[in-house]
Parts: structure tokens; C-alpha cells; sequence
């Protein structure tokens, strides 16, 4: 029986306390160094700002207004106030997003770049109660934080499903809560064109719109829905999205598939393809052999909706897509074979790159930077393109050996729609197995890159394809809890790894997502059996969350509320034929998936 406390043992050992209290900062800070005393929060709290901190001000105002009804006032107080400082001078690293936080009995002061101070919000908001209390204390404490990574990514896929704009708001906010910073926003492909382009109306009126959608993996025979699908969003929309992304340090960065998955354009405007002949919007999933016809005029007609598309967002990288181009379509088109000719362009790797490098030079022209999937590396890139390594690290380690930025979302590690379990009874995802575990485990920089090398490494992403996610609920499920992990590997220290005080922390993260009304995936427990004499075991129940109730049965039938609660490790004879099946229950009512074993 020793075995089972001692695996509770650990967790509690390994989490970091302050004051007696666990802390529960994700990701981990670089520096921090615990006080005497405490804050004390109510609405006698004043916030006080400099002017380049307006925005700021105004979030942390409304985040305490929402989730605990704390009113703090906006004026200067000699006592109990949050300071919110511009102050670059006093940063020890090069990197703009350090921050300064500084919590004693009658202040806290958060100083650093206005992305420092916010980052030293998220991290306060960390320190603050998952309940909605309207007073409450907070350690006096010292941090110094910084990233590790400047590329801190989370990817959503509007194209397969569309997610509406309060959804996409909500994912910023999640995203922003972990000091992620990139959001790859996949607004293109075979299955729906998602953003509103003025010069071609068509992309959203016959682009943004299939006939149906195939039922689950009802692939052959094929079936679908029945259902139109559609949606997009307009350019006033994405204008809003941009400022409300820009108001949390986050970034888009937009993407525009090209030459491949980029059907429902050419259901749009058939002319983009290499025949005269029409095209759906894809229904079902996969990859469409159907592709950009390399002409003048359609590598003009996609710079045309890249110049819509630089105008709206204002960062600096453009994503072109450019993965999974199947050459079928290029094969017999006259159009492709004189053009090879005529650049001497010796295989299909190479047209590609011609259509990439022609659209790059006009990125380059217009003052952005232009990044794609590592397929783009294959006929020759440019130095100025920036490599997404998705295929495993390979593209990540010859683009970093080449001197091109690289962005790693290997997808052993790095693609949220992989399943999170082996279970059957998970809900349905593609396939893959990537368990949080695995996530935490994830070293963006691949060992074989020298230091000079791994500069070039910017940092890891998630990638969040949809076709199985239909609502935002499932959306959330795929993200919770993997973008924790996935938040400690690019912001914090490597030093600072731990799996089991991440879990320790990552405790009262179940709280936050309940008061921030988010959906997330509940640990299955796990069930060990220790073997005494003969037919006769111990059995132990546990999980990754520790406020979980846990309900077994041992005769086949699935465990509830009104089966046996778990309290402790029991015997039970088993008998060959036997099932333990368990169930994680939390006290909001959520249910982890059923797990059983037998001897
Ligand atoms: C990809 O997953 N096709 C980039």
C-alpha cells in the first residue's frame, strides 16, 4: 500500500509554497523570491498607471470587475494600490516582454515594456483565488520573469469548422492567460474560405459555403450531414479581432493556404485552377489534389488578396500555407510544362517555389515577412522565409542550418487534435496519441543544433485542426490542459522543469477554467493493481487532478455518482474475468472518460 502514498507523496512535496501556500504560476517564473505578509485585495484597491499603460489598466480593471467584483478605483493612493510602470531600463535580459513584480503589504508594483506589465498581470491574476471572492490576500513577493522563446504559438484551424468571434475572443483570452503571444489563424483551405476579400466576393460567397459535411470518419462509403455549412468573417470583424488580440500582447498571424488547399477558392473562381472545369467546396476530409495553377495571373490574383490581407493585420508575418501540393494537377497542364521550360524549373518542388518566392518578393515588398510549412523548404527557399516545421523536426533543424528562422510544431508533440488518450471511449479525434505528459516533455530546440544554430529556432506552437471539432466546447477540451504544458516549454526556464510541481500547480488551474466558463478535458484516473497472494490485489485510484471524486465498479457496469466512491487503496479478489472500470467526477459535475482494467 506504501506505493500508492507515496505517488500522492510526491505531488505534494514537489509543489513550490509560499507562506504555507501553494502557488500556482503557469508557466513558472525565471526569478522569484517570497516576502513576509500579504496584500490585501478589496475594493479599496486603487489602480494607478502610467500613460503608456492606459490599455493595461483598463484590462486588469474589467478582469477584476468580471471574475471576483472587485471595483478598483483609477486614482493615486499613498496605500493599497497596483502600480503599473513603463520602466525598459532596469531589464537584465533583451527580451521586450520581462517584467517587474513586486507585491508588498500596501503595494504591488508591476513595471517592464506595456507586453512586460501585461505578461506581470497574468502572472498577479495567477496569484489571485479561482473563486469569485470580493476580498482576498496575496503573498508579498518578488518576481523577475522573461520568456524563453519569442514565438509562443497557438494555431486554430476556421477553416474545417468556423468558430465564431466571440469564440475566437475567448481563445486570445485563453491563449493570453499563458503568456502565449502568436496566433496562427488558418483561415483558408479545401473546405472553406473564411475571410472576406473586397476585390473577389465570390471567395466568401460561393467559397465560404459547402454543401455538406461528412459524417464523422465516414469516408468509404462516403456519408454526409446533409447540412449546409458556412461562415466568415468580414474585414470589420477581423479589424475588431486584431485590436482586441493586440490589447493582449497577442499577435495574428494570418494564413492563406497556396498553391494547395486552396479548393474552396478555386470553387470560386475556377480560373485559378489549370482547366476550365467546375469545383466544389470539399465536403469530406483530406487533402485535394486540386491546386493554384502557377500563371501570372493567378500568382497576381493571390497577391491581390494579400494586399487586403497586409492591411488588416498589422503584424509582421504573413503565413502562404504552402504544405501538401500534390503535382497530379501540374502534370498535364501545358501551362505548368511551359513554364518549366521556360524557368527552367526542374521538378514540381521547383514550381512551388517559384509560385512561394514570387509571392514571397511581394510579402518582402509591402514591409512583412513571409513564413510556411516546411514543404516550402523542398525546391529551394529563399534566406528571408521563415520554415513552420510540422513534419517531425526535420525541417526545423535544415532551416536553423540554413540560417532561416524556424517555428517547431512537430506533430508528435505539437498538434493539439491528436487524441489525448488510447481509450475508446475518447471522443472522437484524427488519431495520434499526444497525452499532456508528452507536451511537458516537448525541448524546442533539437540537440543536434549547434548554439549558434538554435538561435535561429524561434520558438513551438500548437496546431488545432478542426475536423472533428465542431463547437467550442470540443475546441477547449483538445486545449485543456495541453496549452499549460505547452506554455512552460516555450516561456519558461529549461532549469525550471518539473513535471510533478507543474502538476502541483496546474491543480488550481481546474478552479480557473471553471470561473473563466471554459471546457476542458478531465484526467481519467488511473487505476494500479498491486498483487498480494494469488487472486488477491490492491487497488489504488488516482489522477492528474486531485479535487476529482473517483466511482468504480468492479462488476462490469459503468461507474457514476451512485457507484462506490473511492476514498483509499482496498483488496479485492479478481477473477480472470473481472473489470475495475473507474470514473473522475469534479465538483462542477464534469466527467473524465471511463477507464477499466483487469489482472
Ligand atoms: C499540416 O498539418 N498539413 C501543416
Amino acid at each position: 500500500m506504501r506505493y500508492y502514498f507515496i505517488t500522492l507523496m510526491t505531488v505534494f512535496l514537489f509543489t513550490k509554497e509560499i507562506n504555507g501556500q501553494i502557488h500556482s504560476i503557469i508557466p513558472f517564473p525565471a526569478e522569484m523570491e517570497l516576502k513576509q505578509g500579504n496584500f490585501l485585495f478589496s475594493n479599496s484597491v486603487n489602480i494607478v498607471f502610467d500613460k503608456a499603460m492606459f490599455i493595461n489598466s483598463n484590462y486588469l480593471n474589467s478582469y477584476l470587475a468580471k471574475q471576483y467584483t472587485v471595483r478598483p478605483q483609477l486614482t493615486e493612493e499613498p496605500k493599497n494600490y497596483i502600480a503599473l510602470r513603463l520602466n525598459t531600463k532596469n531589464n537584465k535580459t533583451n527580451s521586450n516582454e520581462a517584467y517587474h513584480l513586486l507585491i508588498t503589504n500596501d503595494s504591488i508594483v508591476i513595471s517592464g515594456s506595456e507586453a512586460g506589465v501585461f505578461y506581470g498581470i497574468q502572472t498577479l491574476l495567477q496569484l489571485m483565488p479561482s473563486e469569485p471572492k470580493q476580498q482576498f490576500e496575496i503573498p508579498c513577493m518578488s518576481i523577475y520573469d522573461y520568456p524563453r522563446f519569442d514565438w509562443r504559438g497557438m494555431h486554430l484551424d476556421c477553416s474545417r469548422h468556423f468558430f465564431s468571434v466571440a469564440f475566437v475572443k475567448k481563445y486570445i483570452d485563453m491563449m493570453a492567460f499563458y503568456k502565449m503571444n502568436k496566433f496562427h489563424w488558418h483561415l483558408t483551405d479545401d473546405q472553406g474560405w473564411r475571410i472576406e476579400i473586397k476585390q473577389y466576393p465570390k471567395l466568401t460567397e460561393i467559397g465560404s459555403r459547402r454543401k455538406e459535411t461528412i459524417v464523422e470518419k465516414n469516408f468509404d462509403p462516403y456519408v454526409g450531414d446533409k447540412i449546409p455549412y458556412e461562415g466568415f468573417y468580414n474585414q470589420q470583424q477581423i479589424k475588431e479581432i486584431v485590436s482586441y488580440a493586440a490589447a493582449r500582447q497577442v499577435t495574428i498571424i494570418p494564413e492563406i493556404e497556396m498553391p494547395g488547399h486552396s479548393q474552396a477558392a478555386i470553387a470560386a473562381y475556377p480560373e485559378l485552377a489549370c482547366y476550365g472545369m467546375s469545383y466544389n467546396v470539399l465536403t469530406i476530409w483530406g487533402v485535394s489534389e486540386v491546386v493554384l495553377c502557377p500563371t501570372p495571373e493567378v500568382i497576381q490574383f493571390y497577391k491581390n488578396i494579400l494586399d487586403e490581407v497586409m492591411a488588416l493585420f498589422p503584424g509582421q508575418y504573413i503565413h502562404i500555407g504552402g504544405d501538401e501540393v500534390s503535382p497530379d494537377h501540374w502534370k498535364k497542364s501545358k501551362q505548368v510544362t511551359d513554364l518549366m521550360i521556360k524557368e527552367n524549373l526542374k521538378t514540381y518542388h521547383e514550381v512551388e517555389a517559384y509560385f512561394i518566392k514570387s509571392i514571397e518578393l511581394h510579402i518582402i515588398s509591402k514591409g512583412k515577412k513571409m513564413i510556411g510549412w516546411d514543404e516550402i523548404l523542398d525546391g529551394g527557399v529563399s534566406e528571408s522565409a521563415t520554415i513552420m516545421s510540422w513534419r517531425g523536426v526535420e525541417g526545423g533543424i535544415a532551416a536553423a542550418q540554413k540560417g532561416n528562422y524556424a517555428v517547431m510544431t512537430p506533430g508528435e508533440y505539437c498538434y493539439f487534435d491528436h487524441c489525448q488518450s488510447k481509450n475508446l471511449n475518447e471522443p472522437i479525434c484524427i488519431g495520434g496519441f499526444l497525452p499532456i505528459e508528452k507536451v511537458y516533455q516537448y525541448e524546442p530546440v533539437p540537440s543536434v543544433l549547434s548554439a549558434e544554430h538554435s538561435k535561429y529556432i524561434l520558438g513551438a506552437q500548437a496546431n488545432v485542426w478542426t475536423e472533428y471539432l465542431t463547437t467550442p466546447e470540443q475546441v477547449e477540451y483538445m486545449i485543456f490542459p495541453r496549452i499549460m504544458a505547452l506554455s512552460e516549454v516555450v516561456w519558461s526556464q529549461k532549469s525550471s522543469h518539473d513535471w510533478w510541481d507543474f502538476v502541483g500547480r496546474m491543480q488550481s488551474h481546474f478552479s480557473f477554467m471553471e470561473l473563466r466558463k471554459q471546457n476542458y478535458r478531465v484526467p481519467e484516473p488511473e487505476i494500479q493493481l498491486r498483487l498480494q497472494i494469488e487472486n488477491k490485489y490492491v487497488v489504488g485510484i488516482s489522477s492528474l487532478m486531485h479535487s476529482a471524486q473517483y466511482y468504480y465498479t468492479t462488476d462490469g457496469s459503468e461507474p457514476n455518482t451512485t457507484s462506490i466512491k473511492y476514498s483509499e487503496p482496498f483488496e479485492i479478489t479478481i477473477t480472470d474475468s473481472q473489470k475495475i472500470k473507474a470514473i473522475a467526477i469534479t465538483n462542477s459535475g464534469k466527467k473524465s472518460i471511463v477507464v477499466e482494467k483487469s489482472k
